[in-house]
């Protein structure tokens, strides 16, 4: 065994590992280091903007020829990517390249949708080949590393960022987190077409106290290692280059000056030999958290914790060197980061490519990237509710009309982080529905609404006055792109504006009524779906979106989207998620509603069980919940073995049926209950799925095969183990609904 292992190391050492060898690049890494001075050194670590707030272009050659700059962020002319990379490598001392970065999350161009709404897919191969074109489009404008994917596990849809993320499950995100880092990295980094993926926001982000941007956190370490670690981990062993600290600070430690997650965990525990990032400004925001008294503390305590690069504040080309003459920063910590930075260099190539081939031809906007922006589009689409069949739009129907804020938004349907994305070039419902359908019926569009949040409702009359003329009626509501997002952050979810009013009477019409919401989280929109007929969410579907939803609502295209997070009926039951571990007094299911509750009652006459008098315990929907078109069922749950070992694998078997009229996709999905731990273990936990494409009356057996290695936690004494004892296993259609079986682990 140990033979083999050598074996194994020799090959991988030799082997080319991006382009060269994992060897060669450590020995051509300390030639360059040993020829540096120290303020060179800390120049590689220097990142700042291209875009003007740190000088002019040719302000920042100098600092460029100077060695003060290692990489540059925002520069998507690839005329300058390649002028001020000359700058680098012909008129520097070092000649180090440099990098050019920005945050291409989920799109460059042809913008794909949110990640929320790629999460909806359960489709992580799909994900990936988004990914990979989206390196494509970059690439080509010089952008050699993308600060995404964002993985931080999102629970409150507050949160504006919750549109960025892959939503509230561990095991989703992480499947995601590996796909993009495939996607942007491809099979090898040093492919010019691809493009180094930084995992975000390390760690914790996401469950900022009430949902405010950039706020505290208190995350216990067993949660940490439990929700929040995993998917970081997976996407290091999946290669990813690069990692970015979170803002926020976790038991009142900052990530930008945590020790224990940058020395600890990355670096001893995980072996991670790429770069570490810290978000904008965040070193010297360790001056507000009150972490360190000035920039100089800051920039000490940054790179003591095992920070490498900084962004944009500057602190470390302006005291490193002197904290090093010091004694408050070693030399050697400075070298690790320098060498981590380089390492990256020499992965992507930059060395032996530096410049951006100019000439190549184009594939930004390629009919195969609009190919795969619309069907990401179309899959993230999750059918809610479709009452008597609403959907798809039946030949009989002869005229509609499409209405909303939402329907005809180029800008708002490209979602958050849309840098490059080109309202000129995003194709709307109101625009393909026109285009795609209107030989077949007569399609009407009178918006009502200018934008979301839009209280005006002087054109109503004229929009009630189509809507009964028409046999039915589509209305897209939702949010603009900008109440999402970084710093957009919302205390109310229902729909802003007059949209509610408008859902309202053109429900009282009794047209049927299909509702679309264009959304960047989940919106509390319980009332407006008991308006409707049928309802589909859509997220923020990016360039391709109108196409896609206009094939939806025709039946070209079968909805089979499942939702990536739980939402809530009402902001109050904030945080909402699946896989919460029990009280000792669950909700029964048969609480009393608010208007059941006897006047003068005594305390105890509700019975004592953990739920809302006004609202009771159940979300609007479950996570993992989606309909589609024509219906499935599943039997015959079978375990192959019921006992098991710990290095056994846990195979499952069932049969799922499309007992409806259309050929569909369901996405299986599996959860396993650990039913009694050292510590209170999750309700259950989703541990797999599996998209089943079924045509009508078509009947396939799904096999699920898990490691029971799978099944390990961190314990009552913080070991990651697997606890024997009783386990139920679940494969349904959502985190609700499924056949269960139990077996037991020895
Ligand atoms: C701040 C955001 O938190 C981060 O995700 C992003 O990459 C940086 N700004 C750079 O734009």
């Amino acid at each position: 065994m140990k033979k083999h292992l050598y074996i194994l190391f020799l090959l991988s050492a030799f082997l080319p590992a991006y382009g060269q060898s994992r060897q060669n690049i450590e020995q051509k890494i300390e030639a360059v280091l040993s020829k540096m001075t120290v303020r060179e050194k800390v120049g590689q670590l220097n990142q700042l903007d291209g875009r003007g707030i740190h000088g002019t272009i040719e302000q920042l050659k100098e600092l460029v020829r100077r060695g003060e700059v290692g990489s540059l962020m925002n520069i998507t002319d690839p005329k300058i990517v390649n002028q001020l990379q000359e700058a680098a490598c012909k008129e520097s001392h070092t000649k180090i390249p440099l990098i050019f970065t920005r945050d291409v999350v989920h799109g460059f161009k042809t913008m794909l949708p949110i990640p929320l709404g790629q999460a909806a897919t359960f489709d992580p191969d799909l994900v990936k080949e988004g990914a990979r074109i989206t390196a494509v489009e970059a690439t080509e404008h010089g952008i050699r590393w993308s600060f995404a994917p964002m993985i931080d596990i999102s629970r409150d849809a507050r949160w504006g960022r919750i549109a960025e993320s892959f939503g509230e499950d561990t095991y989703l995100t992480g499947q995601m987190a590996v796909a993009v880092v495939k996607g942007f990295q491809g099979e090898d980094l040093a492919n010019p077409q691809s493009m180094a993926a930084c995992l975000k926001h390390f760690v914790g982000y996401g469950a900022a106290e009430g949902g405010r941007d950039y706020n505290s956190t208190y995350i216990p370490e067993r949660q940490l290692r439990q929700v929040y670690l995993p998917p970081f981990k997976q996407g290091i062993e999946a290669g990813a280059a690069s990692i970015m600290v979170s803002f926020n600070d976790n038991n009142g430690i900052p990530s930008t000056g945590n020790k224990y997650l940058l020395r600890n965990i990355l670096r001893k525990e995980w072996g991670f030999d790429g770069v570490t990032l810290s978000d904008w400004g965040s070193v010297t925001e360790m001056i507000r958290h009150g972490f360190a008294e000035d920039r100089k503390q800051a920039a000490e305590i940054a790179m003591n914790a095992g920070l490498d690069v900084e962004m944009s504040s500057k602190s470390y080309i302006q005291n490193l060197e002197k904290l090093i003459a010091e004694g408050k920063v070693q030399e050697t910590a400075l070298d690790d980061a320098v060498r981590n930075i380089l390492r990256l260099k020499y992965r992507l190539g930059l060395f032996e490519r530096p410049y951006t081939d100019i000439h190549k031809p184009k594939e930004t906007y390629s009919a195969k990237h609009l190919a795969v922006a619309k069907k990401l589009a179309e899959e993230s689409v999750v059918l809610l509710k479709n009452e008597n069949k609403t959907l798809p739009l039946s030949a009989n129907i002869k005229s509609i009309l499409i209405t909303g804020p939402l329907a005809d938004a180029p800008h708002d349907q490209l979602g958050t982080w849309t840098m490059d994305g080109e309202p000129g070039k995003t194709q709307t419902p109101a625009k393909a529905i026109a285009n795609l359908y209107g030989n077949k019926v007569k399609v009407h569009v009178v918006p009502g609404l200018t934008y979301s949040r839009d209280k005006n409702q002087s054109t109503f009359d004229e929009v009630l006055r189509m809507a009964r003329s028409v046999d039915a009626i589509v209305a897209f509501v939702g949010e603009e792109a900008i109440l999402t997002g970084e710093a957009h952050s919302l205390a109310a979810l229902n729909l802003q504006g007059a949209q509610s009013e408008l859902i309202k009477q053109l429900s009282a019409t009794g047209k049927p009524l299909v509702t679309v919401v264009l959304a960047g989280r989940p919106l509390t929109i319980g009332k407006e779906v008991e308006q409707s007929d049928a309802v589909l969410y859509a997220w923020h579907p990016g360039t391709m979106g109108g196409p896609a939803i206009a094939d939806i609502l025709f039946g070209k295209a079968i909805p089979a989207g499942k939702l990536p997070v739980t939402f809530p009926k009402e902001v109050g039951q904030i945080p909402i998620y699946y896989n919460h571990t029990n009280t000792g007094r669950p909700a029964r299911g048969n609480e009393k509603s608010l208007d059941e509750i006897p006047l003068n009652a005594q305390q105890s006459v509700l019975g004592h069980s953990s739920y809302y008098l006004d609202i009771g315990s159940k979300p609007l929907y479950p996570f993992g919940y989606g309909l589609s078109y024509t219906s499935f069922e599943y039997a015959d749950l079978k375990i192959a073995n019921t006992r098991l070992k710990k290095n056994d694998t846990l195979s499952v078997s069932v049969v799922i049926k499309n007992t409806g009229q259309y050929t569909g996709t369901e996405i299986a999905q599996l959860y396993i209950t650990d039913q009694v731990g050292s510590v209170t273990r999750p309700v259950k936990e989703l541990k797999g799925f599996e998209r089943v494409a079924l045509n009508a009356g078509e009947i396939k057996t799904v096999h699920f095969n898990l490691p029971v290695s799978e099944l390990a936690f961190w314990n009552s004494v913080m070991e990651k183990t697997v606890e024997p004892g009783k386990f139920k296993v679940m494969v349904g259609t959502n985190s609700e609904n499924g056949s269960e079986a139990t077996f037991e682990v020895l």
